[in-house]
Parts: structure tokens; sequence; C-alpha cells
């Protein structure tokens, strides 16, 4: 499936909005500066599959859909995922992303470190286009769980002794709070009931969990070229995600994945073992499994919301997301 068939087909009734955010976004890009512009027209020259927008577009239609204010929301979000997504690189060192190459490979670490500075810049700009403080609060809370998620991932690199209820936080925070305020914000925005935006906070923040434990997965799986980022990078770079977290838990015994950090020689090959036993034993079915639970955990808490095409659209989400190869 390519991302434009992606978009169309999930996001239901507010596809076509979409290309609202879109246009918002390509306003970004027209700067004065030119090497400005030359980075920002990079960075976001390939779109990815756009979730978060189209999460805060789909909370808000259970309201008052006002695009006014829910397009500058979902494009700033989009346009925060984005810088993130620019120093996740720098970060990792990585050299693709979206299917090309990343902003770091083509441009120094220093400027890129600046390009995502300047973006994070732009997209609080936008976010207090809604007018609400509340939910520009919530944009600001959002990205300090995703730093510190982020600088935590780093301080538990290469360390064996960090066990699953750590991973559930780090990614509560690099991943599921900017889900959360996708759909927390829309549905603010949108002007539902509290008891409604709480469930959406609630639906939000699973599918973001569910998100980054199969993008964990994935890292074990996934077919680069689908993807169109690095993949088999995570443990070669000492993160220990679910998969290796349960190998960890479950094999203590001459685990390939102590043997890896601790070897002084043939480091390639105790990885490519560590990666072969993760993919033969159950550890990624239960990573799985893990994923499903919490998509689960979402769709009880849509429950309250009413029946409708936009409700069927967030349910499809989470099988979505249980399946994505890209
Ligand atoms: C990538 O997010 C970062 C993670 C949270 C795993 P996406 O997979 O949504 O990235 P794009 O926006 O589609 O490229
Ligand atoms: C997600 O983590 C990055 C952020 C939430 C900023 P990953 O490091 O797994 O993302 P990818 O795999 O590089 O997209
Ligand atoms: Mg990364
Ligand atoms: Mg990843």
């Amino acid at each position: 499936m390519t991302q434009l068939q992606t978009a169309t087909s999930l996001y239901g009734p507010v596809s076509e909005d979409m290309v609202l955010v879109e246009d918002l976004l390509e306003s970004a890009k027209q700067v004065d500066l030119a090497p400005l512009r030359r980075m920002l027209d990079h960075a976001l020259a390939a779109r990815g599959k756009r979730m978060r927008p189209a999460l805060v577009l789909l909370a808000g239609h259970f309201g008052d859909y006002n695009l006014n204010k829910l397009v500058p929301l979902g494009t700033a979000i989009e346009l925060l995922h984005t810088a993130s997504l620019v120093h996740d690189d720098v970060v990792d060192g990585a050299d693709s992303r979206r299917g090309r190459a990343t902003t770091n490979n083509v441009f120094d670490n220093a400027l890129t470190v600046l390009l995502g500075d300047y973006m994070f810049a732009n997209a609080a700009e936008m976010v207090t286009r809604t007018g609400s403080l509340h939910v520009t609060r919530l944009f600001a809370l959002a990205l300090m769980k995703m730093t510190s998620g982020e600088l935590d991932q780093d301080a538990a690199a290469f360390d064996v002794g960090k066990d699953i209820q750590n991973y559930l936080w780090r990614i509560g925070g690099k991943t599921a709070a900017l889900f959360a305020v996708a759909t927390e914000g829309g549905a603010n925005l949108g002007g539902l009931p509290t008891n409604q935006v709480e469930a959406l906070r609630t639906y939000g923040w699973s599918l973001g969990m569910a998100f980054q434990m199969v993008d964990d997965i994935l890292d074990f799986t996934g077919d680069e070229a689908l993807m169109g980022k690095p993949v088999g990078s995570d443990l070669r770079e000492g993160t220990i995600t679910l998969p290796g977290l349960l190998l960890l838990e479950r094999y203590p015994q001459d685990n390939p994945i102590k043997k890896f950090f601790t070897a002084k020689r043939g480091r390639e090959e105790r990885l490519q073992e560590a990666i072969a036993m993760i993919r033969s034993t159950e550890v990624l079915d239960v990573s799985m499994d893990m994923a499903r639970d919490y998509v689960r955990r979402g769709d009880e808490a849509l429950q309250t919301l009413p029946d409708s095409e936009t409700r069927r659209t967030l349910l499809e989400l989470g099988e979505y997301v249980l399946t994505r190869k890209s």
C-alpha cells in the first residue's frame, strides 16, 4: 500500500480534509533565508503516514468540527513529530528516513539540530493559532515527555538491568504522549464532554504504545525498502526494546544479548546470534500480543463514544497499527 492510499483508505471521514494539513505544512517551508529554506525543503519533502494529524481531525470530528482550529493543531503536531525525527536521526546516526537521505546525512549534525529547533518553534507558534492555552500547554508537556523518553533511551543503552516497566515508561514518553495529545487536543477543540475527551486521550495513548511496540518488532522483521528507514539497528546501537527485554527475562542464562554487549572480539557474530534467537523464539509473538492488548484497551475506551463512521475509523486504525509493514 502506498502512503497516499494509506491516507485515503484509513482516515475515513476526514481524509479529504487532510489536504488542508498538507497546505499548511507547505506554507511552513516558505522562508526567506535560503539555507534554512533548503533544509526545510529537504526535511519536509517526503510524506510520512500523517497518522497524528489524522487523529486530531478524527477526534475533533466527534464534536464541533472546526477546521480553523483542528488543522493548525494537526499541522503543529506533524511538524513537532517531524522535528523529533530530525533530532532522533542525529541521535541514532541514521542515514535514511521516509525513503530518502536524512537531513543529517545531507547537512551536518550541528545544522540539523538547529533545523529541528526551528521546526519545534514553528510548531509551537502554530499551536497558538488554536487560541487554546490548555491545548498549548498539553503540547508543551508532550514535547517535554518525548525528550525525557529519548534521554532515558540513551541512558539505558547497553544496560541489561533495565526491565519492561522502564521500557513502557520510555515509549510512553517518546511516542504515546504525542498520540495522546493528538486525540485529547482534537477532542478538546471539538468541545467534547470531559469523559469523552478522557476516552479519546486513553485511545490515543494506547494506540501510541502499540505503535511503538510494532515499530520495535519491525526493527527485527521489517523490510527496509517498505519502512523507508534502516531496520535491524536498535540492538546494534545498544537499544534493548520489548523483544530483547523478553529474551533477557526468559533466557537469562547464556543470553546472546549479554554476550554481544560484553564481547571483545566477534561482536558482529554475537549480534547476529542475538537477532536470530529473537526471531526464532516466542518473544516476537509475545511482543505482538502485548501490542494487541494496548489496541484492545484503546478500543474499550472508545465505547463511551457514539457508534459512527468516525469511531469505526479509529477501530480500523488500531488494526492497521498491528498489521502495518511501513
Ligand atoms: C516514526 O513514526 C517514529 C516512531 C514513533 C516509531 P511514523 O512511523 O509515524 O513516521 P512517519 O511520519 O510515517 O514517517
Ligand atoms: C521513535 O523511536 C522516535 C521518536 C519518537 C522521536 P525510534 O528511534 O524507534 O524511531 P525510528 O525507528 O527511528 O523511526
Ligand atoms: Mg530512531
Ligand atoms: Mg524504530
